[in-house]
């Protein structure tokens, strides 16, 4: 089941994605942190922020939608409290996610990032929908995209993730994009700006007006953004959106992705990116597949 891609090197293909798994160590009593390949933190700012008023989350049909706003304790916390109890797990993979403002924002981060021990990688966030701090505007521009990445590489001691933002035109142009501008793999998808009205008040029941769609829900468009991104780069594609079971993750496999990151399904089951770890080992096994990695790419859509 191990993997490798952009130089990181996974135990098993199935991450916790950023925003549904805290910084880690909040699920060291519930998950084995070390029957997973790792996880991405949550987003990671230069200051902590709050993040938006409630209601912030509401269920929606087959998922969820959220306006959290980026909430988090700020880079220097995170690497003074959050980060060394994770050094005890030392096959679980840190992904940090960082996010700001403005490109040199995460500069920032970044540089303060390089000097600690135990982090495999950094996944930088170019599409929150929910905050003027999350990096739409970078996920949506294919300028602002470039130069972000570059910036970002050139001070990156570490491989770099960029979360690619499924609210655009073409998903093969901003992959493509992240790739020439020196991104180490790309992942997707973050969530899906969406919208849902209270009738009785006519008022948005979310605080913030529109927030980010994930869950199952999302799992047939995310597929088919990864399948095209996957087809249009040479880079590692992270797979996720909707991912709630082990045959989930193997779609995404066949689809083209190296590695899935499970998010919304956390929230109705705490355990299930080890849950989807141990299922899709099961499922390699039944199927007689000897290397997970024998999966990716495989889709078959030629004419019968
Ligand atoms: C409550 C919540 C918070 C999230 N916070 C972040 C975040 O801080 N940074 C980020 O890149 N993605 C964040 N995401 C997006 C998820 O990582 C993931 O891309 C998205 O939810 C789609 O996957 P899923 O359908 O498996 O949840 C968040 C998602 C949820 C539901």
């Amino acid at each position: 089941m191990r993997i490798q891609f952009a130089g990181i090197e996974l135990a098993n293909p199935v991450l916790a994605a950023s925003g549904t798994f805290g910084y880690g160590v909040e699920f060291e009593e519930i998950v084995n942190l070390e029957k997973i390949g790792g996880f991405v933190t949550k987003g990671i700012s230069r200051e902590p922020m709050a993040g938006n008023a409630a209601p912030r989350i509401i269920e929606t049909a087959s998922g969820m939608m959220n306006a959290i706003g980026l909430q988090n304790v700020g880079v220097d916390a995170y690497l003074e409290q959050k980060l060394p109890p994770m050094r005890n797990y030392p096959r679980c993979a840190v992904i940090v996610n960082v996010f700001g403002g403005t490109a040199r924002d995460y500069v920032e981060v970044i540089q303060k990032l390089n000097d600690a021990e135990g982090i495999a990688a950094y996944e930088i966030n170019a599409s929150c929908p929910n905050t003027d701090h999350g990096g739409m505007v970078f996920g949506t521009d294919p300028g602002a995209l470039s130069d972000l990445v570059w910036r970002v590489k050139q001070v990156a001691k570490r491989p770099i993730l960029i979360k690619l933002s499924p609210n655009v035109t073409s998903i093969s142009q901003m992959a493509r994009c992240a790739e020439e501008s020196g991104a180490d793999a790309v992942s997707l998808v973050n969530t899906f700006v969406s919208l849902a009205i209270d009738i009785d008040t006519r008022r948005p029941r979310i605080a913030n007006v529109t927030a980010g769609l994930s869950g199952p829900a999302i799992k047939p468009i995310a597929l088919r953004m990864v399948w095209e991104a996957a087809k249009s780069v040479k880079i590692p594609v992270i797979g996720l959106g909707g991912i709630v079971s082990a045959e989930d993750a193997v779609e995404f496999l066949i689809a083209g992705a190296t590695a899935v990151q499970v998010g919304t399904a956390t929230y109705a089951d705490p355990r299930a990116s080890e849950r989807i770890a141990h299922g899709l080992e099961h499922w390699c096994t039944r199927h007689h597949i000897e290397k997970v990695t024998d999966l990716i790419g495989t889709l078959d859509t030629s004419k019968k």
